[in-house]
């Protein structure tokens, strides 16, 4: 089918290479210039593993596209998808400025029956929001034998950033919101080649499925993260109580790895967004406070045990290992690592970094003394703790008879719990986690 797909951050670009792949030939449209001109160059403006490969290879098959100018594509399209970013407001509702100039612009440049396809993450009702405006420009152009033949669907993504397109290419569900069959058959056929459950809804309930599945993901967190919290002052190890809680089927192992909370663009704003949907609809989501304020908790507590053990951080040197929000991305938006080497600086700490792709994105957020060095034994050498911030897989490759030697004092603060299982004590390091038995020493 021939799609066009208007916006290129992760969900529109990697979806949009995705949908090439299945052999849809897709336009990508973004106002960013700079961006569309690197896209043209085979470049992604961000790190995804995989995807400058999927990019270079669907512009050599001629699938994919890449403009500014939605006017040059729109003809050729059977399916408008909308996939621009919905950040949260301060009072925690999507912004959907982004979202409303965007069905501004196919209103006003629509010509032919079209399907619009919602994969931004919006709050309940926005996808007949969006149709709306499409229709209600149209109708000021006099195309009002055009108004009945525009459809709306809500297909929300489910890609995890540092897997996001093996996510879209295998995913657990497709869910699609709609209203006729139709409808369905055409979001089925965009999918085909894609073997899972495709789960046919309301619109409403898909829009609702996608935050709700966040909102849980993230309780999980927050749930185990209260569990460390506990057995830090009882002794045990919340990575064997994971592992047997996990076990049961209807819980599942995933997301019960407990550490300085969960960040990125996705969680804090689903589940902030969650919350004030209830509120709007005069309901108080009691629990989605409690995941919130455990959330940001997570990180105090983290920056007290360091606190505590090293005294004050005023004019000590520190190294720190991960910037980004969760391995295998640059992306530092609501990173507690971000959080927590702002606090070190605010302390007084000379603070050196490493982190293997989001020193770049860091350095235009982090106060000026940071420095960011090119190995992660350069970021811990001299220093007189180190502490782990995103469990990059690169940090077990180092060798740490070397890391020791380099350090003044072998203490590492892990608040990921990446080296845990590597009994650091053994080789003379002072090591403290989140949940585990040892740390409760501290
Ligand atoms: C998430 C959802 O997983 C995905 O389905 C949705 O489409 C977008 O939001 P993402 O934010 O990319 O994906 O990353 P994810 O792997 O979910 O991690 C989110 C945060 O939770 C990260 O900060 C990660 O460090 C943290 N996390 C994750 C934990 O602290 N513990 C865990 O067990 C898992």
């Amino acid at each position: 089918m021939n799609i066009v797909m208007i916006g290129t951050g992760y969900v529109g670009l990697t979806s949009g290479l995705g949908f090439a792949g299945l052999g849809n030939r897709v336009a990508c449209v973004d106002t960013d210039s700079t961006k569309i001109a690197k896209l043209d160059l085979g470049q992604t403006p961000f790190f995804e593993p995989g995807l400058e490969e999927q990019l270079k290879a669907m512009q050599e098959s001629g699938q994919i596209v890449f403009t500014t100018e939605l006017e040059s594509v729109i003809d050729g399209a059977q399916v408008l998808m909308i996939a621009v970013q919905t950040p949260p407001k301060t009072n925690g509702q999507a912004d959907l400025t982004y979202l409303d100039s965007a069905a501004e612009q196919i209103g006003r440049l629509l010509n032919h029956e079209s399907l619009i396809v919602v994969k931004s993450t919006v709050p309940v009702g926005t996808n007949r929001h969006i149709l709306k405006i499409i229709r209600d420009e149209l109708t000021k152009r006099g195309k009002d034998d055009l108004v009945s033949l525009i459809r709306v669907a809500s297909v929300p993504e489910f890609l995890r950033e540092g897997s996001a397109l093996q996510d879209f290419l295998a995913p657990d569900r497709v869910v699609i919101g709609a209203d006729d069959e139709i409808t369905f058959r055409t979001v089925e056929q965009m999918h085909e080649g894609i073997k899972s459950i495709f789960l046919r809804t309301s619109i409403e309930s898909a829009e609702l499925i996608k935050v709700a599945s966040n909102a849980f993901l993230a309780t999980k967190i927050s749930f185990i993260n209260e569990i460390a919290n506990i057995v830090e002052r009882t002794g045990a190890d919340v990575r064997e109580i994971a592992r047997g809680v996990g076990l049961d089927k209807r819980i599942g192992p995933l997301f019960l790895r407990s550490g300085i909370g969960f960040g990125g663009s996705c969680f804090p704003k689903d589940v902030a967004a969650l919350k004030s949907y209830a509120g709007i609809n005069g309901y108080d989501f009691r629990l989605l406070n409690a995941v919130i304020e455990v959330n940001n908790r997570q990180r105090e507590l983290f920056f007290k045990k360091i606190v505590s053990i090293l005294g004050t951080l005023k004019g000590r040197k520190i190294g720190v290992w991960g910037l980004s929000f969760k391995p295998d991305t640059d992306d530092i938006r609501e990173s507690a690592a971000i959080d927590i080497v702002q606090r070190l600086v605010g302390a007084g700490a000379d603070v050196s970094v490493f982190d293997p792709k989001a020193m770049q994105n860091a350095a235009r957020v982090l106060p000026n003394s940071v420095v960011y060095t090119t190995t992660p034994i350069d970021a811990a050498s001299g220093a007189e703790a180190l502490i782990v911030l995103t469990e990059w897989p690169e940090f077990r490759g180092v060798s740490f008879e070397t890391l020791k030697s380099s350090m003044i004092e072998p203490i590492i603060f892990d608040g990921r719990n990446a080296l845990a299982d590597l009994d650091l004590e053994r080789i003379g390091f002072s090591y403290f986690g989140v949940g585990l038995c040892d740390s409760h020493k501290s």
